[in-house]
Parts: structure tokens; sequence; C-alpha cells
């Protein structure tokens, strides 16, 4: 049977998951803009907003969906997962209560800690920016500041890193925020996993580094994650095969904690010299974590959306073995003072044998126009990491003026300076 699926999200994270699952099901799509690499392999896409569940709810009835899988936090944040499920169509995606674990960073500090969850750094909980700036001045070393709700990456400040203590208590101070995580600043490098989970059961994909500065040797302000890379195995060449068994083994202790959780668990760790630290959960797929990942799945997506509703077992994962490199092309400016609105001209065919994923784009009557956010995003995939950079940046000659790119992700120099940064905090 051919099972009709809703998408919720207009993201290249979400083009992703369409690409998944297009050949497999009959594909529905909403989100607020029209994105039309998502529109292109839908039986229909409507432009509603991600946290209307009202119209989410009434748009799946209306195509008779068997499964909804939501692709944004600001859903799931909605409640836009209790909405379809209660209307009894199954989404894959947390209800707002599970989702907690990314919406809420207090929640989910308090949480790793109730539960004896492993890789839990040091942290205090606030309700007044006066209470957690003095703590930040008191506190001896260097700390990150996190707004409690969701700011799309671009809440959480870093002493020693970006900012003096000074500064970052004037931060924390300047804002419009009350409540506040200030915890330990963890060293080493990052790194993502994620993992589908359904019913307690756990399936984990390959290790991902994302680059969340905006400017080339990681520098600039925080962005949404400018690109992004994997290798050909499940860990990345700074890492051992141990350090990926234990971020996947935090991984499983928090669905443990967390029985009734559905959809993508995403834990973001800080590799220390100790082991791999958690820097936060989030309830759904990263973007452009999703970019990398889902290309290179074998096992098909959609079996892994019908087990999970049917309370099946969850399907043992095979991936292609590829290494993936991905690099967004986002609005000049982006994430300070984003020239939106732009009207955008994207030539499909000169993409060659990378992937090209469109992300916040919006397609109107008379043309392609970029929003305040990363535009589109090109995956390069090969038999190494260099490979797969190679073929990345042969399809950003399809980038025009008035975009930029990091053009410094999965380079063979930026990968060594990993291996060394962790090499010279282990004492090697
Ligand atoms: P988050 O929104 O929690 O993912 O934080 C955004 C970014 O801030 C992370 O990707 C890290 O680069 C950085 N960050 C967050 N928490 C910490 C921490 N405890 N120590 C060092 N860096 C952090
Ligand atoms: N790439 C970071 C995120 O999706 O939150």
């Amino acid at each position: 049977m051919t099972e009709t699926v809703l998408l919720v999200g207009g993201g290249g994270r979400e083009h992703a998951i369409a690409r998944a699952l297009a050949d497999d099901c009959t594909l529905y799509a909403c989100a607020s803009n029209r994105n039309p690499g998502i529109a292109s392999l839908t039986a229909g896409f409507e432009q509603i907003g991600e946290r209307d569940a009202t119209n989410i709810v009434s748009y799946a009835e209306e195509v008779g969906a068997d499964l909804a899988v939501i692709g944004p936090e600001s859903a799931l944040d909605a409640g836009v997962a209790d909405a379809l499920d209660d209307a009894g169509v199954y989404t894959f995606g947390p209800r707002a209560d599970e989702a907690r674990i990314e919406t809420d960073k207090a929640f989910q500090r308090r949480f790793m800690a109730e539960h004896d969850i492993p890789g839990n750094p040091d942290f205090e909980t606030f309700d007044s920016a006066e209470a957690a700036a003095d703590y930040v001045s008191a506190y001896d070393g260097d700390v990150a500041v996190k707004p409690v709700g969701l700011t799309g990456g671009k809440g959480v400040r870093v002493t020693g890193d970006q900012l003096t203590t000074e500064a970052t208590v004037d931060y924390v101070l300047d804002t419009e925020w009350d409540d506040w995580v200030v915890e330990e600043r963890l060293v080493g490098e990052e790194f993502t996993v994620q993992a589908f989970v359904a019913n307690g059961e756990v399936r984990t994909t390959p290790a991902v580094q994302d680059h969340k500065r905006a400017y080339e040797g990681d520098e600039g302000p925080n962005t949404g994650g400018m690109g992004s890379y994997t290798d050909t195995d499940l860990t990345l060449p700074f890492m051992t095969d141990e350090e990926y068994a234990d971020a996947v083994e935090i991984v499983e202790a928090v669905v443990d904690a967390l029985p009734e959780y559905k959809g993508v668990l995403y834990g973001q760790f800080m590799l220390t010299a100790e082991g791999p630290k958690v820097v936060e959960f989030n309830a759904r797929f990263g973007d452009p974590e999703a970019m990398n990942t889902l290309p290179v799945l074998s096992t098909p997506f959609i079996d892994v959306l019908t087990a999970a509703r049917d309370g099946d077992p969850l399907p043992e994962l095979s991936f292609s073995g590829e290494a993936t490199v991905c690099k967004y092309a986002v609005p000049a400016g982006y994430p300070v003072d984003p020239d939106a609105g732009a009207r955008i001209e994207v030539n499909e065919a000169s993409v060659g044998d990378a992937l090209l994923f469109y992300a916040s784009v919006d397609q109107r009557e008379d043309g392609l126009f970029t929003t305040t956010s990363r535009s589109f995003a090109v995956v390069g995939l090969g038999d190494s990491i260099a490979d797969a950079e190679a073929d990345a940046e042969a399809a950003l000659s399809i980038v025009g003026d008035g975009f930029h790119v990091r053009h410094d992700i999965g380079t063979a120099e930026l990968v060594q300076s990993r291996i060394d940064h962790m090499a010279e905090l282990r004492g090697e």
C-alpha cells in the first residue's frame, strides 16, 4: 500500500526529507515559504505557517495523510505533533512535552541531572537576568550563557571564546530574556549524532560535524549552521570508535528516560579530552545535518516511519559508505543583517554530481527570492571527505553575487586542524 505522508517545514532539512521519501510514498508538504525543491517532489504544497496546528491538521485531513513528519522545532514547540496525533495522524516527531528536551534548555539540563545521564556539564538555571549575570561574574572559569527558549542557535555566548566575562554580563543584561542556563564552557571539537527513535528503540546514524560560525576559520557570529561533513564510516577523523559509542550511549540513556519519545533525537556533543559531553539535544533532524545523513541512508526512510507507527521493530539501518560535504549559500550579511528579498536564479543543471537542496527561499509568480535565512545548499558525495568536498566546490559555481559561502568546510586543511586540536587536548 502506498502511504500518504505530510511533511511540515520548508527548509533545506525538509528538502532532504522530501527527497528521501518522494519515491516511496505520496507526499504532501506545507510551510510558510514555498520551497521549489520540496514542491517539485510533492503531490501538493500549501503555504501554512509551521506553528499553525489547526490549519496543518485540516490540510492533513484534506489530503488523507496516514503519517506526518515534522522538520522544524518551532512546529514541535507549538504542539503540531500533539494536534496531528490527536487527529489520528501518526506523527514522526515528539509531542510538545517531550520536545522540551530541545525547547527548554533548563528542563534539558535538570532532566539529565535527575536521570544521571552522562556528559552533563556543571550548570545552574536562573529566572532573572540579574541573577544569571551575578553568577557569571563570580564563576571561576569560562562559561556558556544560554537563553532557556528557542533562539535558532543564535542566543548562546561563550566566554573566553567569543567574549570577555564583562561583555557576557552586559549581553545577558541587555537582552529581552529573563530565563537563563549558565554552564561550564566545554572545550574540544563539536559533533552531532542523530537517531531515529520510536517505541523505546534507537537507531543511530553517522556522526556529523557542523560549522556554526559565519566566517571561514570559525570567526564571526553564530548561525544556524553554515555546512557540515561526514566520513565514510560512523565516526569523524578526530574521534575514536569508543567515543562515538559513548555518544550513542548518552542518546540511548535519554530515550530510556523518555520512553514515549518518537521522531529524531539529535545529540550535540563536545568531544573533550575526557570524552563526549552534551552541548544540547534537539528534537528533530539538524539543518544542515539532515542533508548529510539522508542521502547516504540506504534503508528506505518510509520503512522507519511505518515501523514506528505500527509498533514493529525499527529496521537496522544501512548506509552507502560515502563521505559527504554540505555547504550552504546564505544571503550576504547573514545572520546579522541579511539581504532578504533578493531575486535569485539557480541553474540546477550546473550542479553536476552534487545534490542541490533549496532552503529558506520563496518561489513567487515573479521568481525565486531570498529570505532572512539560509538560501540553498550543495552536498558532494565521494569515497573520501576530500572527494566529496571537491564535488561540493564544483557545484558552488552556481552561486551568484550577493551570497556568502564558507569554502573552508570539509577541506583537508580544516579537517586536519580538528585532528590536531584533539591531539593537543589529549596531550598527544
Ligand atoms: P546551542 O544553541 O546550545 O547549540 O549552542 C550553540 C553553540 O554554542 C554550540 O553549538 C556551541 O558551539 C556553543 N556552546 C553551547 N554550549 C556550550 C558549552 N557549554 N561550552 C562551549 N560551547 C558551548
Ligand atoms: N545544525 C544545528 C541545528 O540544526 O540545530
